[in-house]
């Protein structure tokens, strides 16, 4: 076997072989199973596409029927979640929160059937249903209210909003959003689904699985990035101080979030996506002073290291268009990892059907053969 150079971040280094996703980052281009993203943005909804992802095909009529419909029935948590839930400090992030609630799953679901197809299917079907149930009940308990039941008649995202707001949304918002979960859904071997292959690897359980992503996705880096545009777009306030603050931050060599990616080379399809969604809303419920601000970073940022393939992506653009809807910055991430999850389980159930455990090696460079220094002579 060839010894391969060791590479930070692994980066160019395959780590599984997968027909899940493809991005093609010079041409800026995303499939999921083969399909552009931009049809399935116009066309799908979260729901299918998850099964596409999942399963590996679009569904037919009742295919399709049959998984919505189960989904939606197993929206509700139990009451000794919520209970636990009710314990999570106010203060804490909401990510924390989501990460605890994913693991907590494992505790009352924890048998690892996983070569029979009903437990895969009862878990993914769990994991979707009562994920965006645990986000939207901690944002109501750390108000001091009681969370909000599901409800029936509304589909996903609708009811993902109803939850959240205790009101019924627009529907144009309810499509917007549902098409922002099918942008999130999925994206190759990113690091929070890399961390779901390593842990499905182990055969360990699926809430193990999602949980170690969630943590994983939390950090700015990667899903955080999209709460830390919309903190620095207030921090810059105005046009006019657009350039000043991209020489400030690129003469102290800090990353400008929401910008870069390790495959992405030009703009990220998302973000262009993601830009119009925004411009929709505004049209529908009035302007953000931030997006003319969001505009000009991208214009000089363009200009300053365009050169370098650093372009939007698509944290850029998303806070905008949920904080359009009302959804606090904090729970931007948590929102990723709503439509995430499905791009975490369709991984998942690659990984287990032609499983063998991760073990990378290392490239040791300390020392040897060093005497044992009893603890009085230290
Ligand atoms: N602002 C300024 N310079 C940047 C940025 C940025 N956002 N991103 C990369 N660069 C520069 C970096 O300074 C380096 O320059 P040099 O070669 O002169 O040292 C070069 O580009 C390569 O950067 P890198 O950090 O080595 O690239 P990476 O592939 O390891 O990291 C990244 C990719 C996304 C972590 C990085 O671009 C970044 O930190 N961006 C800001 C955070 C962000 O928006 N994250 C969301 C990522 S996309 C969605 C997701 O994964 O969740």
């Amino acid at each position: 076997m060839t010894v391969c150079e060791y590479r930070p971040g692994l980066e160019d280094i395959p780590a599984a072989q997968s027909s899940i996703s493809h991005v093609d980052g010079q041409k800026g281009i995303l499939e999921y199973r083969g399909i552009r993203i931009e049809e399935l943005a116009e066309k799908s909804t979260f729901l299918e596409t998850a099964f596409l992802l999942i399963w590996g095909y679009l569904p037919n009529r009742h295919e399709l029927a049959a998984f919505q419909s189960e989904v939606l029935n197993s929206r509700r948590i139990k009451y000794r979640i919520r209970d636990m839930m009710k314990c999570f400090p106010e203060s804490g992030h909401p990510m924390d929160a989501l990460q605890a609630s994913a693991a907590a799953l494992g505790l009352f679901y924890s048998r690892r059937d996983l070569h029979n197809p009903i437990y895969i299917r009862d878990s993914v079907v769990r994991l979707m249903a009562t994920i965006p149930t645990m986000v939207a009940a901690f944002q109501l308990m750390r108000k001091g209210d009681d969370p909000v039941k599901p409800r029936d008649d509304l589909g996903y995202s609708a009811n993902f909003l109803y939850m959240l707001n205790e009101k019924e949304p627009d529907p144009l918002a309810a499509r917007i959003f549902d098409v922002c979960l099918i942008l999130h859904v999925e994206h190759s071997m990113n690091a929070s689904t890399f961390s779901a292959r390593v842990t499905a690897s182990t055969l360990t359980d699926p809430y193990a699985v999602v949980a170690s992503a969630v943590g994983t996705l939390a950090g700015p880096l990667h899903g955080g990035a999209n709460e830390e545009v919309i903190e620095m777009l207030e921090k810059i306030g105005s046009v006019e101080n657009v350039r000043p603050f991209v020489e400030d931050a690129l003469h102290r060599k800090a990353k400008i979030m929401g910008f870069g990616h390790r495959v992405y080379k030009v703009k990220d399809p998302r973000a262009t996506i993601l830009q119009n969604l925004a411009v929709q809303l505004f049209d529908k419920f009035g302007y953000d002073k931030y997006y003319e601000i969001a505009v000009e970073l991208e214009r000089v940022m363009a200009e300053k290291v365009g050169n370098k393939g650093i372009y939007p992506n698509v944290d850029f653009y998303s806070g905008l268009v949920y904080r359009k809807m009302g959804i606090p910055t904090d729970l931007f991430t948590p929102i990723f990892a709503i439509a995430r999850v499905a791009g975490w389980l369709a991984h998942w159930k690659e990984q287990l059907a032609e499983n063998r455990i991760f073990r990378p090696t290392q490239v040791y460079n300390g020392e040897h053969g060093v005497a044992y220094t009893p603890i009085n002579q230290r």
